[in-house]
């Protein structure tokens, strides 16, 4: 296994490049499956979640290539509805295949996802929309297995208690393009990824409106084509790395994100000092206030709601912002696995239910700190960019699933950053207590 090591105390500095957004190519992979024709996808981020999708792709038939450096060809000509447990388990949204395999097959087997350390994640709400069009759904030894063979249109509520869900939201799309009649969604996601999504399925020849908004319509069609793709850009790691100027205090340029993609994020920074200016085609400015940074407080929502996925970079951010920051969250309220690690850096954060109170100010220490998830991976990064001497981060593979070079980017930003094989370590910091 390797471990990132960091020095602490650089200002970063510099232009960043985005790359494309994880959470827009995953659903796309699965979108592919809707048609017997090739579809390629360009500005698809290098990341190992890609490579399983792509695993999970061939596995059920379809022929797979990355054929250049960001693009990938999915021809899935002939295809079977079972997809395989050994890789679906190592990620949870290999269930964007529940949709496509029911359209085109009318039927799927998808075994259940797994757990996950960010908290609660149930599929009742992609499985409420299947049965809501038709679809008979069994769960046989761990495995949903769906027979679609008389899915009809249908107005559909897909919101759940924690609000829309982004994925479930993906299935069920990609469930009725191929469905005769007019399916609405009540209630659905309103990401820049499901955006994305629908604008690749439109190219395929679906009929959809609505898409960025809470109601979506779907107009079934017969067949779908191929078609040629470029996936947005990342919004979670261009906002990753605004934080990881604010948290270093410096000033960078992030080239290639889309500004109105950040939704609250950018206010949130805005108020608490860090200044984002959009400059020509995408490039965005981002400075510091020379009166300081203050604390800020955040509740995560779905889009265009604080993104949960920024909130362990938050809370990073938040330990060095002087006075009490508060940040709430409602979309995974057990997602604080970043909290105990931030405070062996000595860190001053209490955990009252789904609220992290932060008492920030206070120079953090370097230390030897676990990752346990992607967010919570960026987060010890980003608050070992700001500690006194070194920070050791361990389990970085949970960083590589989701950003493309990060260790890379900030180096070329000025940071002091080393990925190291584990061995390379002091014995005393081989592994920290468990
Ligand atoms: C997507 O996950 C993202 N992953 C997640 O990013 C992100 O955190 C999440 O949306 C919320 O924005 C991908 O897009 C691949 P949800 P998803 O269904 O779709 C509840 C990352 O770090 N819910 O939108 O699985 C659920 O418990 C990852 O890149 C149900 O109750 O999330 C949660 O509270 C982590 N029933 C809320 O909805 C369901 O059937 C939002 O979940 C589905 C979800």
């Amino acid at each position: 296994m390797e471990i990132l090591r960091i020095k602490g105390g650089n200002k970063i500095s510099g232009e960043v490049e985005v790359s494309g957004s994880k959470n827009a190519a995953l659903p796309q992979f699965a979108a592919a499956l809707l048609s017997d024709q090739e579809t390629i996808l360009e500005n698809v981020p290098d990341l190992s979640d890609i490579k399983f999708m792509g695993e999970i792709l061939s596995h059920v038939g379809a022929d797979v290539s990355n054929i250049g450096p960001g693009t990938w060809k999915i021809h899935p000509a002939n295809i079977q509805p079972n997809a395989p447990y050994e890789l679906v388990r190592k990620m949870r949204a290999s269930i964007c295949l529940l949709g496509p395999l029911v359209a085109r097959l009318k039927k799927a087997k998808v075994p259940m996802p797994g757990g996950c350390v960010i908290g609660h994640r149930p599929i009742d709400l992609h499985l409420h929309a299947l049965g809501e069009m038709g679809a008979t759904i069994t769960l046989n030894q761990g495995v949903v297995e769906v027979d679609g063979s008389k899915l009809i249109s249908k107005n559909i509520f897909i919101g759940g208690r924690h609000g829309s869900t982004v994925t479930g939201t993906a299935n069920a799309i990609m469930a009725a393009v191929l469905t005769p009649g007019q399916t609405t969604l009540d209630g659905a996601a309103c990401e820049p990824e499901i955006v994305d999504l629908c604008k690749m399925l439109g190219k395929m020849g679906a009929k959809i409106s609505g898409a960025g908004s809470h109601l979506i319509s779907i107009e079934g069609v017969e067949n779908l084509n191929g078609c040629n793709h470029r996936v947005i850009p990342d919004r979670i790691e261009a906002a990753t790395y605004i934080m990881a100027a604010a948290i270093t205090r410096g000033e960078i340029r992030v080239q290639g994100v889309q500004p109105q993609h950040l939704g609250a994020f950018s206010k949130v920074m805005n108020e608490s000092g860090v200044a984002l200016e959009v400059k020509e085609n995408n490039l965005l400015e981002v400075k510091m206030s020379p009166d300081g940074l203050s604390p800020f407080e955040i509740i995560t929502l779905p889009y265009p709601g604080f993104p949960t996925d920024l909130q362990a970079q938050a809370c990073a951010l938040a330990c060095t912002l002087p006075g009490l920051s508060i940040l709430t969250e409602r979309v995974y309220p057990s997602r604080f696995m970043h909290i105990p690690e931030l405070l062996r850096m000595g860190a001053e954060v209490s955990l009252e239910g789904a609220n992290a109170i932060v008492r920030g100010g206070k120079m953090l220490n370097g230390a030897p700190v676990m990752a346990s998830d992607l967010r919570a991976s960026a987060a010890l990064i980003l608050a070992g960019l700001a500690a006194e001497g070194e920070t050791w981060v361990h389990r970085i593979y949970h960083l590589d699933r989701g950003y493309e070079l990060f260790d890379q980017k900030l180096i070329k930003l000025g940071a002091e950053v080393e990925r190291l094989p584990e061995f390379a370590l002091p014995p005393a910091f081989r592994s920290p207590i468990e």
